[in-house]
Order: structure tokens, then sequence, then C-alpha cells
């Protein structure tokens, strides 16, 4: 009896530890947030970012429509996803989101996003992107 306690006591060590078992991400409650304070200021039906790439960040739908080239999110993959990519250091350093090469360090704009937050838009790709 002991034994099968600790078994599935084990399991769910297990899988809290390996799997993440991770709890649902709200795009309103975890993702927008981040993008709001970090991402609009360039994003935004104006500015530099959605001058040169046509993508705008301002809500759900105008994420989910990408840039002028196409979607940059893709439900349940984060690792096909170029907003992913761009903010997780998986591209070259030039289109690295929030700029943060060297030239825009320099210039005093663009720090990368926490591990945190970028696991937190990379758990929400994932999960279907979805709008919740
Ligand atoms: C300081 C202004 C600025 C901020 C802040 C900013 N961006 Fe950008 N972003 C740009 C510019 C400029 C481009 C176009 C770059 C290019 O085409 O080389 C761009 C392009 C992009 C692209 C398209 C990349 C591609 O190759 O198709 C994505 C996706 C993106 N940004 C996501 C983000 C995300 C997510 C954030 C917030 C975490 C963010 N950006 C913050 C200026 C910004």
């Amino acid at each position: 009896m002991a034994s099968a306690i600790l078994v599935r006591l084990g399991l769910l060590t297990l899988c809290i530890g390996l799997f993440g078992c991770e709890r649902q991400i709200s795009f309103a409650g975890d993702v927008q947030p981040i993008f709001l304070a970090n991402c609009v200021v360039c994003h935004d039906q104006v500015a530099e970012g959605v001058a040169a790439s046509g993508f705008s960040m301002v809500d759900y739908d105008s994420i989910m429509k990408g840039t002028k080239f196409g979607p940059v999110v893709i439900p349940n993959s984060s690792i096909s996803s170029t907003l992913y990519l761009v903010i997780a250091n998986k591209t070259s350093p030039e289109i690295r989101m929030p700029p943060h090469h060297e030239a825009s360090l320099a210039e005093g704009r663009g720090t990368p996003l926490t591990q945190d937050q970028i696991e937190i838009i990379g758990t929400w790709i994932d999960q279907g992107a979805p709008n919740n």
C-alpha cells in the first residue's frame, strides 16, 4: 500500500518536474500585458515596427494576422513561430525583439524579455495561441 502511494507521489513529482504539466496561459491575463509593456510602443498602428514590418500588436486579431509577409504565430508550434524566435534569441541579433542588439542598446532602447516572459509566450503558442 505504502509503496503504491510512493509510486503515485513519484509520478506526480515527475509530471511537475519534467513535463511541466503547465497551467493554461491566458492571452488577456498573461500574454497581452507583456506585449503592451514591451512591444506596442513600436508595433502600434503607426510606429517604426509597423512601418518596417506591417506588424501591429495592438490586439489579438492583429497579432494573429502577422506581418505583411504572413503570420508570425503558428498555433501549437512556438518553434515555427517567428514571434517566438525573435524574442527567444533564436535569430540573428539584428532582428531580435524588442530590438536589443548592440546598436539598439547603444541608443538606450531595447532590453530582452525575461526568461519567464519568454516562456509564458512560448507556452501560450504551444497551447494553441487561444484568445482567452
Ligand atoms: C524599438 C522598437 C521596437 C520594439 C520595442 C519592438 N519591435 Fe518588433 N520590430 C521593430 C522593427 C523596426 C521591425 C522590422 C525589423 C525588420 O524588418 O528588420 C520589427 C519586426 C518585428 C517582427 C517581424 C520579424 C520578421 O522577421 O518578420 C516581429 C515578429 C516582432 N517585431 C515582434 C516584436 C515583439 C514580440 C516585441 C516585444 C517583445 C517587439 N517586436 C518590440 C521594432 C520594434
